[in-house]
């Protein structure tokens, strides 16, 4: 809790309100680590900004061009609830072009809203309420299980192996689905924090699974573009490559504009729904919660959809392989970190920390806390490198069975990813 919201609860106390289903999800540990680096820079010291995952690239230019030719025209009234016709083209366009989203695609089927979040929030609240179970991944982006449970669905969360490159076993999935019976499966490839993305040869079974049990799956793609391999061909796109309605119906891609185009702080997300009683339900969760999307960033992103800025796209790829690798390095030299191998997507490594190797490095200086104790060793890692200001996040804020693990989001410069592994390896080394 911060500060303030404990000196409020001190006047307040907590029994004014009853119980919610917010009381059950937490908020952002990143926003309290990020308070702490933007206090000792702004005493001057060097930080490292490697919590959070804020692009590296500004926004493309003619998308800001776009921008300010949108205020200067006046285009800042309300806007058709599901987003402008020219934005809803060009997704229908993008999703044909780019995605393999070849079925029902197009301005009617498509539907933007406030960032990856808010489109996240709408499209599960639009198929899931209490009846409904919901199977979510661990460790994940905390905020897509917050949602789940929001949500009011029953959530099941099933581990990802680290041996399979932080996927699930695919029979583990199927004895989940068998007892739990889901209506949804939220699948986030490629991951975060883990950089794994689904492997191929699990995706017949998984259609199968959809098949006889008739699931749906969310697939969140805000990393659709930061893949490393050559062959990434998402879920949803090969759903849609059997031409089998049956399957491609039930694949529902989420995407943001954050990462691909730079968007973080404009918020656009979209999502592809042919099925009516979906859609609308999608556009009464948009009414009721933003009424709809910043008018500005709408026309911004009709630019930056723009297949012209495919080449941009593919050099913030590059530069995003560079800092990996640069961390990667760094990490193994330090010599503290068990790495399952590079990770094949997203822009964050998210190595094991070797319990028995860190202790002996450190010697008595440091006593480490036992294993399933309260800070875990990520968490108490992250801490002690919060003091050099390097921001991290432990793992725990992941999911429970990643305790011993550290997330770095490498979005920071090339040179800073180089002077963290060097600074790293001078603690640990
Ligand atoms: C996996 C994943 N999905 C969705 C989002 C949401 O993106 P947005 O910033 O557009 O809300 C994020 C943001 O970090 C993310 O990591």
């Amino acid at each position: 809790m911060t500060q303030v919201a404990s000196a409020r609860r001190d006047v307040f106390g907590d029994d004014v309100l009853s119980p919610n289903v917010l009381d059950h999800v937490s908020l952002s540990k990143i926003v309290e680590i990020r308070d702490v680096l933007i206090e000792k820079q702004s005493r001057g010291e060097k930080v490292f900004r490697l919590e959070s995952g804020t692009p590296a690239y500004n926004l493309f230019p003619a998308v800001a061009e776009a921008i300010v030719k949108a205020v200067r025209d006046n285009k800042t009234f309300y806007t058709e609830g599901t987003g402008i016709r020219p934005l809803r083209e060009a997704i229908a366009a993008k999703l044909q072009r780019k995605n393999g989203i070849t079925h029902d695609c197009n301005a009617t089927t498509v539907f933007a809203g406030q960032g990856g979040m808010g489109t996240l929030y709408c499209v599960i609240t639009a198929l899931c309420g209490s009846d409904d179970t919901i199977i979510c991944p661990s460790p994940v982006w905390e905020s897509v299980s917050n949602i789940a449970k929001l949500s009011g669905a029953n959530v099941v969360t099933l581990d990802l192996k680290e041996e399979l490159g932080f996927n699930w076993d695919i029979e583990e999935l199927a004895a989940t689905v068998e007892q739990t019976k889901p209506r949804l499966v939220i699948i986030v490839n490629p991951g975060n924090p883990t950089g794994g993305v689904f492997p191929k040869a699990d995706t017949e079974r998984l259609f199968e699974l959809v098949r006889e049990h008739k699931l749906f799956v969310l697939e969140d793609l805000a990393y659709e573009d930061i893949t490393y391999d050559d062959d990434f061909v998402n879920l949803t796109e090969h759903a849609h490559a059997t031409n089998d309605p049956e399957l491609y119906r039930q694949f529902i891609p989420v995407y943001t504009m954050s990462k691909s185009q730079n968007y973080s702080g404009l918020r656009i997300g979209y999502t592809h729904l042919p099925q009516p009683q979906l859609s609308e339900r999608f556009r009464k969760a948009l009414l009721y919660t933003t009424n709809g999307i910043n008018s500005l960033a709408q026309w911004g992103a009709v630019e930056a959809l723009d297949p012209k800025h495919d080449d941009e796209i593919g050099r913030m790829r590059d530069g995003y392989r560079e800092r990996r690798d640069a961390l990667y390095a760094g990490l193994e030299n330090a010599g503290v970190f068990r790495l399952p191998g590079k990770p094949k997507g997203a822009f964050y490594l998210f190595p094991h920390i070797n319990r028995d190797l860190l202790q002996e490095r450190l010697g008595s200086s440091q006593t480490l806390p036992s294993t399933d104790s309260d800070p875990t060793l990520g968490e108490w890692m992250s801490k002690f490198i919060l003091q050099e200001g390097i921001g991290s996040i432990a793992g725990t804020f992941f999911g429970p069975s990643a305790g011993e693990h550290i997330r770095f989001a490498y979005t920071c410069s090339v040179d800073d990813c180089r002077a963290v592994a060097a600074r790293l390896t001078e603690l640990f080394g």
